[in-house]
């Protein structure tokens, strides 16, 4: 595992891990049925992402264990998917192939049994949202950080196992291998250790007649009112058009620089609106810099946007306030 933990993850070492964490379930997925055995350490699909490798993270470190040939999850343009994110694949439809069998199928709690501080949620109003991303190359093993775009947001996630995303009408075809996804996750600064979550999964665009490519992800920015931090919205600094997802809190790839208790969340606090993604087929562009004409790329944007290098992750020390706050929750935590 990872000696170079940033000072202050090592507040994190104090919390109590939560015995549970999220999925996304399907039999399309990376490492569908990795158990904790499989690996040195615990790498099922529901463990956190905190600290890794970029061979760790990415795609949860289960390119090895890829779905079997022809199980790719269908995305209709247009339409709707609905995703299974659970603590447990024998809360899911696949319990079939979970070791501890069925563990509560058909509830559409995440966590059957257990509270929504085993998804890192406080309550509804703490759920930061989830996002998929996609990529126009059929094996997973060819994608790289900057190929996958968001195209689909569900901004009360994680509270349902059954949650749906829609699809933009406007997808094109993927190429006759089909295309890569990705569930991409972090949660609120309020429950819990932060860290972030991805799993991969094969898809395919089922009834597209949109032709236009996506365009060049750029990287989300902050722009929406977050009531937390005392931020007003500020549109005028938003990314519109395509983005990345968000890699955050590793030891290595990340391209968000936000320090710990300031979690990047895809919600409209970083331009993500909820539901499908409809701005990707264009270039990107801050908005006010290009708001008028949608396809032109500022050169001040792009060049706010270029991600040449990745850069370290900067752990800012927090204002007094939060880490008041933040020691009151750890305070809470322990006295469960
Ligand atoms: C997962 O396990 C189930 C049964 O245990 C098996 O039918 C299925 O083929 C496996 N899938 C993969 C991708 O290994
Ligand atoms: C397990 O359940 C899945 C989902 O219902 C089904 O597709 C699969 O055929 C089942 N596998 C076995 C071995 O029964
Ligand atoms: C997927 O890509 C990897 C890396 O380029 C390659 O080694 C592998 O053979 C490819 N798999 C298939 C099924 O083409
Ligand atoms: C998010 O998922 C919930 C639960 O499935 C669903 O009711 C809601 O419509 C989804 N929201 C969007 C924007 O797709
Ligand atoms: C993807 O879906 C299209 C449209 O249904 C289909 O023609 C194509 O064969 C599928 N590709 C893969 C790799 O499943
Ligand atoms: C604009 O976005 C950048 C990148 O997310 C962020 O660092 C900056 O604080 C934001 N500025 C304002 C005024 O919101």
């Amino acid at each position: 595992m990872i000696n170079t933990v940033p000072a202050v993850l090592a507040l994190a070492a104090f919390v109590p891990l939560a015995s549970a964490h999220i999925a996304f379930w399907d039999k399309s997925m990376y490492g569908f049925n990795v158990t904790q055995q499989d690996y040195s350490y615990d790498n099922r699909p529901v463990t956190p992402l905190v600290g890794y490798t970029f061979d760790q993270w990415w795609f949860h470190g289960h390119l090895d264990h890829p779905p079997l040939p022809g199980d790719t999850f269908d995305l209709p343009a247009g339409g709707t998917i609905n995703s299974q994110l659970s603590c447990d694949k024998g809360a899911t439809v696949w319990y079939n192939s979970s070791s501890g069998g069925d563990a509560g199928y058909g509830s559409n709690w995440p966590c059957p049994g257990q509270q929504s501080s085993q998804f890192h949620t406080t309550g509804i109003d703490d759920v930061m949202g989830c996002a998929l991303a996609i990529a126009y190359k059929g094996n997973g093993s060819e994608v790289q950080p900057d190929d996958f775009t968001i195209f689909s947001v569900n901004q009360t996630c994680v509270w349902y196992l059954n949650t749906e995303f829609a699809v933009p009408a406007e997808m094109p075809a993927c190429g006759p291998e089909g295309c890569t996804c990705a569930w991409f996750w972090i949660h609120s600064d309020k429950s819990g250790a932060e860290q972030m979550y991805m799993n991969g999964f094969s898809c395919n665009v089922t009834g597209a007649t949109g032709t236009t490519p996506i365009g060049k992800s750029m990287l989300p920015r902050r722009c929406g009112a977050d009531s937390d931090q005392n931020e007003a919205a500020n549109p005028g600094n938003c990314t519109i058009g395509p983005k990345l997802p968000m890699y955050w809190m590793q030891a290595e790839g990340n391209n968000m620089n936000e320090g710990y208790y300031m979690p990047p969340v895809y919600n409209d606090i970083y331009g993500f609106h909820d539901g499908a993604q409809d701005d990707i087929f264009q270039d990107a562009y801050v908005s006010s810099l290009g708001a008028s004409q949608p396809g032109v790329v500022p050169s001040a944007t792009a060049a706010a946007n270029r991600r040449a290098e990745i850069p370290e992750p900067v752990v800012t020390p927090p204002p007094a306030s939060l880490v008041r706050r933040h020691k009151r929750t750890l305070a809470h935590e322990h006295s469960h």
